[in-house]
Parts: C-alpha cells; sequence; structure tokens
C-alpha cells in the first residue's frame, strides 16, 4: 500500500519541474492528481514558463503510475479559474485531501520593474492563497495543505546574491515571506478541524527556474552575460553541504512526507530542505 493511497493531491505549477515531480511521486504512493499550470509567458520574466504539452507529459507520467489525472491551463491569479479546475477535478476524482501551492515565477530583474513586483506578488502570493482558499470548502479532517516558499523567506535582505535588491528580487523574498506568515497563521484555524498547514523551503532547486538567465545574473553579478558554467560554482554560497543544488525529487519526498499521514500530527512547519543553507547564514536558534 503506498504512503498516500487513495488520496487526491490538487497541485499549482504541475507541467514541469517540481510541481510535475510532486505529482509523479504522489502517484508512485497511490495518489490521484488535479493539475493546473498557467502554460504561458510573462513579459517581467525572463524565461519560459512550461508548455501544454509539458503538462500533457505530467499526465501521462502520472497515468504511468497507473493513477488518475485531471489537468487544467489556469492562472493561480485568477480564483475563479482555480475554483473551477478544481471543481471539475474533484466531479471526476470524488475529492480533495492534498494542496500543494507550488506555482511561482522569479522575475529577477525584471522589466518594467514595479510590474516585476507586482507580478512576483500576484503569483507567488495572491496565487498561493487563491489556491489554498479554491479548496477549503472540500478539505475535512486529516488534510494537508502545503506550501512551497523558499530559503529566500528566511533570509534578510543582503545575505546573499539571490534573489537581490531589485524589485523583481525583493518581490519574490517578499512574497515568499509573507506566505509563510499566511501558513502560520492559517495552520491555527485549521487545527481545531484536523486539518493541517505546512509550508517547505527549498534551496536552490535543478529547475528551469534556477537554470535561467536571471538567476545566473543573480548569482554572478560581477559578469555582463553570465552562462550556467560561470553560475554553477556560485550556486554553491547559497548551501553548507558542498553542492550547488538539490533536485526535484528531494523536495517532493518532503511535501509525500506531509502529505501522508505519517505527518498527521505536523502542523505550522517551517520545514527547510536546503542542505544546511540556514545554518550556514543564522545564529542559533530555537
Ligand atoms: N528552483 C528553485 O531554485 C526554487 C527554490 C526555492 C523555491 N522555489 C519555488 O518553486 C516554484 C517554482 O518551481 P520550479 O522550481 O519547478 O520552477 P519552474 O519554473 O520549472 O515551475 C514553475 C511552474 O509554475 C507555472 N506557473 C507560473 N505562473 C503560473 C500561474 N500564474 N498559474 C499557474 N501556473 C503558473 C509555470 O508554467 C511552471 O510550470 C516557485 O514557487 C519558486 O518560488 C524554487
Amino acid at each position: 500500500m503506498g504512503r498516500v493511497e487513495g488520496k487526491v493531491a490538487f497541485i499549482t505549477g504541475a507541467a514541469r519541474g517540481q510541481g510535475r515531480s510532486h505529482a509523479v511521486r504522489l502517484a508512485e504512493e497511490g495518489a490521484d492528481i488535479i493539475a493546473v499550470d498557467l502554460c504561458q509567458d510573462y513579459e517581467t520574466v525572463d524565461y519560459p514558463m512550461a508548455s501544454p504539452d509539458d503538462l500533457k507529459e505530467t499526465a501521462r507520467l502520472v497515468e504511468a503510475q497507473g493513477r488518475r489525472i485531471v489537468t487544467a491551463q489556469a492562472d493561480v491569479r485568477e480564483a475563479a479559474q482555480l475554483r473551477d479546475a478544481l471543481e471539475r477535478g474533484i466531479a471526476e476524482l470524488g475529492k480533495v485531501d492534498v494542496v500543494v501551492a507550488q506555482a511561482g515565477i522569479a522575475p529577477l530583474h525584471g522589466n518594467p520593474p514595479l510590474q516585476a513586483w507586482t507580478d512576483v506578488v500576484n503569483v507567488n502570493l495572491l496565487g498561493s492563497i487563491n489556491a489554498v482558499q479554491a479548496s477549503l470548502p472540500h478539505l475535512s479532517e486529516g488534510a494537508s495543505v502545503i506550501a512551497v516558499a523558499s530559503a529566500a523567506a528566511l533570509m534578510s535582505q543582503g545575505m546573499v546574491q539571490n534573489p537581490g535588491t531589485n524589485p523583481g528580487g525583493s518581490g519574490y523574498a517578499w512574497a515568499k515571506r509573507a506566505l509563510s506568515d499566511y501558513m502560520h497563521e492559517l495552520g491555527r484555524q485549521l487545527a481545531p478541524r484536523s486539518i493541517r498547514a505546512n509550508v517547505v523551503h527549498p534551496t536552490n532547486v535543478n529547475t528551469q527556474m534556477l537554470q535561467s538567465k536571471p538567476m545566473y545574473r543573480s548569482f554572478r553579478p560581477d559578469l555582463a552575460d553570465p552562462k550556467r558554467e560561470d553560475a554553477e560554482p556560485a550556486f554553491r554560497v547559497q548551501q553548507a553541504m558542498p553542492i550547488p543544488y538539490i533536485e526535484a525529487v528531494d523536495i517532493s519526498n518532503a511535501i509525500l512526507f506531509l502529505a501522508s499521514d505519517e505527518a498527521r500530527y505536523v502542523t505550522g512547519m517551517q520545514l527547510r530542505v536546503d542542505a544546511g543553507g540556514y545554518l550556514k547564514w543564522h545564529d542559533f536558534h530555537v
């Protein structure tokens, strides 16, 4: 029996990267999936988003595990689109037990700068809240709500190059901090109903968000046009362990634990999966 056998998970940003990895990992352990993704680019984000074919590939990979999946192209900034997608998924799969608010953008150095700030706050903060709030009426005892924030949420400005002090970069860190605070309060509200709310904070993850021009610029501000080979050594600054990044499945394994009944009394956690990055930059805290 799988670790999340018979559960249904609603995942945003599921067409590729971490979101796809969560969909496949949860399906491997017995869950059915409701997967949404925007599948469109942003003017302020200098790397491409996922495509409709990416979302189809997620569906193929979940079905290859013998599980069911309902997909929708939906924008997390549009609460009505999310509600429609979720309700269609519930009509087909019967319920929702797990919510993973994963969709996000990193418009570091994005232009126009204030539009980059607006976009990142709308997607990473309000979009995550939309995903959670579309789900709340459908959740019951034992459900698990998980938001993916970032190690950047736990760092004070200027501690590291990533994500930077430009509006897109500082908006990214602020949106993730505010999301973490929202989830803390949500956990308090949901605990009497035996519903859990937790945040996962990844360090660098080897996805297209990290392997992108704006991220290379953030980690190598000394170069005019840094490439992957320039950034890779600099990526290591973020972690205490001697690695440039972790893989998407490392986050999926944390999501799997929090989604499962193994974590039935784990709520209000700010769970760092960061190869010791926090230890490197912070003095002792209990
Ligand atoms: N990759 C990293 O180093 C890293 C580190 C910490 C946190 N994160 C967080 O992980 C998430 C990004 O995931 P990833 O690393 O797999 O990157 P990614 O760019 O591969 O995936 C992001 C996905 O979100 C989708 N998306 C973007 N805007 C959307 C919207 N408005 N509505 C619905 N879907 C939308 C994209 O199409 C894409 O499929 C973000 O929330 C990011 O803050 C990433």
